[in-house]
């Protein structure tokens, strides 16, 4: 009988020893420079799916200061989120979820253009009015919700902020 009592013993201080363990792990990748994103999203997807998708982020185009006064706010909705854990949530949405240029458009951008990929898709390129036409008329075959009355609001806001450097 001791002998079981003896095992579990020795089973829970082992796994409280991991677990302390893997917890400094993540303490001293969360202190360098290179997986900041990485374990961003994983706070983001801890944090912040639980109540909601990821759909009303993907929706948002903010800064530093935006995304810390959604943060404030989505705590005091009842979002967990470890104190320390906050500026790497922030960092990562940044990254990801950062400013747009103001403009006519913008809106319907972050709307329509979110619903299949995420933005950084539409970030990374840059095209004339003519290559960006084209893109929209692809999107539109995939099934992109783009009516024809935003069509040129779009298009004329794309061409303007993201064109050839
Ligand atoms: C306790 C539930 C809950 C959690 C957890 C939560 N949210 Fe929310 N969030 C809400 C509710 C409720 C709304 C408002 C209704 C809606 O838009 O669905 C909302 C809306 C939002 C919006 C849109 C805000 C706006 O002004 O339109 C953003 C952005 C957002 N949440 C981000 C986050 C982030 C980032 C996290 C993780 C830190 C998070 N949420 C975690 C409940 C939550
Ligand atoms: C109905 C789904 C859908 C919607 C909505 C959508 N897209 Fe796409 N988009 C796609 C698919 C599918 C691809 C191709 C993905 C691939 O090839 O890997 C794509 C790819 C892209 C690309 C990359 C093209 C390339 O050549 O690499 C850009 C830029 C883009 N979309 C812009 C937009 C913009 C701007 C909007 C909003 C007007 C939008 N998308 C809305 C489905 C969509």
């Amino acid at each position: 009988m001791s002998w079981l009592i003896l095992s579990l013993l020795f089973v829970a201080t082992t796994i409280s020893y991991l677990d302390g363990t893997k917890g400094l792990g993540i303490a001293l990748a969360a202190g360098q420079e290179a997986p900041k994103a990485e374990r961003g999203e994983q706070i983001q997807n801890a944090s912040c799916t639980t109540c909601h998708d990821r759909r009303p982020i993907d929706r948002q185009a903010l800064d530093e200061a935006g995304w810390m006064k959604v943060m404030a706010s989505e705590i005091e909705k009842g979002a967990k989120v470890e104190k320390d854990d906050v500026p790497v949530l922030v960092a990562y949405l940044v990254k990801n979820h950062g400013p747009l240029p103001d403009g006519p458009g913008k809106e319907i951008v972050l709307n329509i253009c979110t619903r299949c990929h995420d933005l950084q898709r539409v970030r990374r390129q840059r095209s004339s009015a003519e290559g960006w036409a084209e893109i929209l008329d692809t999107m539109l075959n995939e099934g992109a919700p783009l009516s024809a009355q935003d069509f040129p609001v779009v298009l004329r806001y794309l061409a303007r902020n993201f064109r050839p450097e």
